[in-house]
C-alpha cells in the first residue's frame, strides 16, 4: 500500500549510531498512536536503540517522567485506542524556561533523539524546540480533526471518521422511523474534514463545514421542503467549527423561524476519538513509526513524516506555523453535486 523507500533528500545520508531515543505523545488522544509508538520500540530494538517512553508528554518530559518501553510494554497494544504513554497539552512547554528543563531531562537521561506524536500546535511546539536547542526531534503528525498541512492522513482521522458514520447511520433510524430531522455535530476543530466525509460516506442530507459558507436561509428551505414531505428523514452534519455556529445555536435559530420545528440534536463528541483504530490507522501509524526511527538515525531533524498520495515522506516542522491542510475540494464539488452542500 506504501513505499518505504528513501525519498531524495535521505538518500546517500550517513547512518548515526543512536543508543537511546525517547517517544512522547502530546495533544488529544487518537485511535493509532499505540500503533505508532509500538513500530517506533520494535524498529529501534532491531537497531539495538533503546527507547524510553516519555509520560504525560511535554509536561511528563519537562518532570523527567521516562519509563523504559521494550516488546514486552507494547505487545496486544496495536489494537488499542487511545495513547499508553497518556498525555496533556502542556502550557510549561511554551516557555523557554519550560523548553530549557525539557532539554536538560533529555541530555540527563542520555536521549539521543526524540520522537513527537502530536497534532498541529504539538509539532509547531516541537519545532521551535528542535530549533532552540538544535536537539535531534522528528514529529508524527495524529490528530481526528485531519487539520496538519503536508500530509494527506494523519493518525486518527480514518478511525475517527467510522466512527462518526456508524453513529450517524443509527441516527438516521431514528429519523427515519419518526420522520424527524436531526442535526449532527462533529468534532474537527476549526477545520470541516471530518464533516465532509462522514457527511458524504453517511449520505446525510446538508453537510455545513467551515470552508464553505453556511446559508441559513437555504437550509431552512431544505428544511421547509423536509417537512413537507411524507417518510422523509432528514440529517444535517454540523462541524463544531461551522460560521453558523455550533448545532444547538443553528436550531435555536430555525426554531424561531419555523413554526412547531422540533428537530433532534447530537454532539457526538469524545466517541469519535475512542476505540480500536481501523485496519488503515493501524498501518499508518505502524509506517509513520518505523518511517520516524529510520529518520532519526539518518539524522535527520525538524521533520516530520507525512503520507502523500500513497507515500511516506518528509515535511519540516515549521512549516505548521501557518498552514494547515486545505479541505479536498474535489470533495466539496461532490457534496455539491449530491446536493449536500447549498
Ligand atoms: O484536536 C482534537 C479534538 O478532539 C478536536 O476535534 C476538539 O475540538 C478538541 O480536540 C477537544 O479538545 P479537548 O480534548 O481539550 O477537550
Amino acid at each position: 500500500m506504501t513505499s518505504l523507500i528513501l525519498g531524495s533528500a535521505e538518500q546517500g545520508m550517513y547512518l548515526r549510531s543512536m543508543k537511546k531515543i525517547a517517544v512522547l505523545t502530546t495533544g488529544g488522544d487518537a485511535p493509532g498512536i499505540n500503533a505508532s509508538i509500538r513500530a517506533v520500540v520494535l524498529h529501534a530494538a532491531k537497531h539495538k536503540i533503546h527507547v524510553l517512553g516519555v509520560m504525560e508528554g511535554f509536561d511528563g518530559l519537562i518532570r523527567g517522567q521516562f519509563r523504559e518501553l521494550t516488546g514486552k510494554e507494547v505487545s496486544s497494544m496495536l489494537q488499542s485506542g487511545g495513547t499508553l504513554l497518556r498525555s496533556s497539552r502542556s502550557a510549561s512547554f511554551r516557555t523557554p524556561a519550560g523548553r530549557k528543563k525539557a532539554l536538560k531531562m533529555l541530555h540527563s537521561h542520555g536521549v539521543e533523539g526524540l520522537i513527537v506524536i502530536g497534532g498541529n500546535g504539538s509539532l509547531f511546539g516541537a519545532s521551535v524546540f528542535s530549533e532552540e536547542s538544535a536537539f535531534p526531534v522528528l514529529g508524527i503528525p495524529k490528530t481526528i480533526d485531519n487539520d496538519v498541512a503536508g500530509t494527506d492522513f494523519a493518525i486518527g482521522f480514518d478511525t475517527a471518521l467510522n466512527n462518526a458514520v456508524r453513529a450517524i447511520d443509527k441516527i438516521r433510524e431514528s429519523a427515519a422511523s419518526h420522520n424527524r430531522v436531526f442535526f449532527v455535530e462533529v468534532m474537527g476543530r476549526d477545520a470541516g474534514h471530518i464533516a465532509l466525509h462522514a457527511g458524504i460516506a453517511s449520505g446525510s442530507e446538508v453537510i455545513l463545514i467551515p470552508e464553505t459558507f453556511s446559508n441559513l436561509d437555504m437550509l431552512e428551505k431544505n428544511v421547509r421542503t423536509h417537512l413537507g414531505r411524507q417518510a422523509s428523514p432528514m440529517i444535517v452534519i454540523v462541524a463544531e467549527g461551522d460560521d453558523a455556529g455550533h448545532a444547538v445555536d443553528i436550531v435555536k435559530r430555525l426554531k424561531k423561524r419555523i413554526r412547531g420545528f422540533n428537530p433532534g440534536v447530537s454532539v457526538l463528541g469524545y466517541i469519535q476519538r475512542g476505540g480500536s483504530p481501523t485496519v488503515f490507522d493501524r498501518y499508518l501509524g505502524s509506517a509513520m513509526g518505523v518511517k520516524a526511527v529510520d529518520l532519526l538515525r539518518k539524522g535527520m531533524q525538524g521533520v516530520f513524516v507525512t503520507y502523500k498520495q500513497g507515500k511516506l515522506g518528509t515535511a519540516p516542522l515549521n512549516k505548521l506555523r501557518k498552514e494547515r491542510h486545505p479541505i479536498n475540494r474535489e470533495l466539496i464539488q461532490l457534496a455539491r453535486n449530491l446536493g449536500q452542500i447549498v
